[in-house]
């Protein structure tokens, strides 16, 4: 099956996904549940918001509705799982920005969040969008199946914990060499950007498996199309920092090299990082050939992974 460019379907689709996301999240941020909660602080409501909408790809609420539609699971199932995926994703945006981390004022072309409020917000919006995540894939509306919905959250959980995103971060900030000297080689950049960003990105593709009962086979393509994908996404991050232009990308660029940090760039250099992002895509879609013609919406999401300019 030929690579495919992302073409106008494909970007109305990215828009609708992200329109949607956007107003389920404020939805929910909106509606306090009837019980189970006393109040909700409006400082930390509000800043939870400034962490939250208005702004983003909503790149990882896409890939589980795409990966849902792979097996017609209902639109609203595969929402829910997104928005509690794009929470996660945020809170780690939040906290990645932060002073002792990297340290960054802007983000989706706004100020970050500690800078709009101040860092004890920051912590408790990183500390409240993670929590609310599980609050989003334990409710009825996610699955009508308590099983299901624990074997999201227990995904869910995996891919944004010690052995996923966080402790991703946790080497991405040791390679940096903060915690003494280390030596980074590929085969390490690869285990740092695979749990950084590749588990959640690798979330967003498997929800559809799990939402849709997939059979290990179909688990399995979609497994390795999200490994490849995160990968991919990440050298095109760093690339983007590299060679973007600040008020195109949201963010700081120019700052990976400076700071240290430990990416195919560092190792390859731009060239050899933009071939490694050639074979990740044509990995990418080759995982997608059991689902042969139904593959193409995913295919194109590879393609726009590693072309995107912000
Ligand atoms: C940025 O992610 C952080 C990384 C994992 C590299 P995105 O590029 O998906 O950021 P938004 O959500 O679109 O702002
Ligand atoms: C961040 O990677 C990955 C996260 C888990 C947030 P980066 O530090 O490269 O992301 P940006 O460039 O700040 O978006
Ligand atoms: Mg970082
Ligand atoms: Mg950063
Ligand atoms: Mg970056």
């Amino acid at each position: 099956m030929p690579a495919t460019r992302p073409d106008q379907a494909f970007s109305a689709r990215l828009d609708e996904a992200a329109a949607a996301t956007e107003r389920l999240l404020d939805r929910l941020l909106t509606t306090q549940p009837e019980d189970g909660e006393i109040a909700r602080p409006a400082r930390l409501v509000e800043a939870m918001r400034h962490g939250s909408l208005n702004g983003g790809k909503r790149l990882r609420p896409f890939l589980v509705l795409e990966s849902a539609a792979l097996f017609d699971v209902p639109h609203q199932q595969a929402l829910m799982a997104g928005a509690a995926l794009e929470c996660i994703h945020c809170y780690s945006l939040v906290h990645d920005d932060m002073p002792p981390m990297d340290n960054d004022d802007m983000r989706r072309g706004r100020p970050t969040v500690h800078k709009a409020y101040d860092d004890a917000t920051a912590i408790l919006v990183g500390d409240s969008l993670l929590t609310f995540a599980f609050d989003i894939l334990s409710r009825p509306e996610t699955h009508p199946d308590p099983a299901l919905r624990i074997a999201l959250v227990s995904a869910l959980a995996r891919a944004s914990g010690v052995g996923g995103m966080a402790g991703g971060q946790m080497l991405d900030l040791a390679a940096e060499g903060r915690f003494g000297k280390v030596r980074h080689g590929e085969k390490e950049v690869l285990q740092l950007q695979a749990m950084k960003t590749g588990a959640l990105l690798h979330f967003g593709c498997i929800a559809g498996a799990i939402l849709g009962k997939a059979s290990p086979a179909q688990h399995e393509a979609l497994s390795r199309y999200g490994k490849a994908l995160g990968t991919a996404f990440q050298i095109a991050d760093d690339l983007l920092d590299l060679e973007g232009d600040a008020a195109t990308v949201g963010k700081a660029v120019g700052k990976d090299a400076a700071a240290g940090k430990a990416t195919f760039i560092s190792i390859l250099g731009p060239d050899g990082a933009r071939a490694r992002l050639r074979e990740l895509v044509a990995d990418a879609d080759s995982a997608l050939s059991v689902f042969g013609e139904r593959g193409q919406m995913l295919r194109q999401t590879a393609r726009f992974v590693a072309e995107r300019r912000s």
